[in-house]
């Protein structure tokens, strides 16, 4: 966690007691626990987006900051996408029935929940987005360490390699090099996590 104080250590608290909670379904840091998280962390943004945006259509955006949030959330939810597509589309993470059950069980709980948060209290949702993306950060870590050189030794994957040929995707903007294989893939997002980390610290200051 960037933030610092009583709500911040509040919010991890939360968000790491429902890790731990997940981790007996995902206790390995592997593709079927990536892309489970993944579908929960992008409903998150999916749900801030919906709840900024109602309250900018209700006139509560007099300074702009809420539409500045909402443009933030709504480019952070496609870096999401593009991790979900990665480990659920191109290296079969959500090929089992129950993790597809609970990942989009749990998905719907998690976007009412910060829907409701988000227009309730905006820096208590951003806190809880902040926390989220620190544990994320944790799984890529563990990825790299954990999983065997033949799997991360491969191809970058067909996903990965269409997002880098985006025009303004995250990984070229902050300077990365081009993926060659499935570690530079992860080490692309474990940074951007990092960043969604950083983005979401700002967040919780802005209204
Ligand atoms: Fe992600
Ligand atoms: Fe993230």
């Amino acid at each position: 966690m960037k933030s610092r104080g009583f709500k911040a250590d509040f919010a991890h608290f939360l968000i790491e007691s429902g890790e731990h909670l997940l981790s007996v379904l995902w206790p390995a840091a592997d593709a079927r626990r990536a892309a489970s998280l993944e579908i929960i962390a992008r409903t998150a943004y999916t749900a801030e987006e919906s709840a900024c945006h109602y309250l900018e259509t209700i006139g509560l955006d007099q300074h702009g900051a809420i539409r500045k949030t909402l443009e933030l959330a709504r480019r952070q939810d496609s870096n999401e996408q593009t991790h979900e597509d990665i480990f659920a589309r191109d290296l079969g993470g959500l090929s089992l029935w129950i993790d597809r059950f609970v990942a989009r069980h749990v998905a719907v709980i998690v976007y009412w929940l910060f829907a409701v948060v988000t227009l309730f209290d905006h820096e208590l949702a951003s806190l809880l987005g902040e926390a989220v993306e620190a544990e994320a950060v944790k799984t890529y870590q563990r990825m790299l360490l954990e999983q065997p050189e033949d799997w991360l030794h491969q191809p970058a994957t067909p996903i990965a390699s269409a997002y880098w040929k985006e025009e303004g995707n995250m990984w070229a903007a902050r300077g990365d090099q081009e993926p060659k294989i499935l570690r530079d893939v992860i080490e692309a997002i474990a940074r951007d996590e990092l960043d969604h980390v950083a983005a979401n610290s700002h967040k919780a200051l802005a209204f």
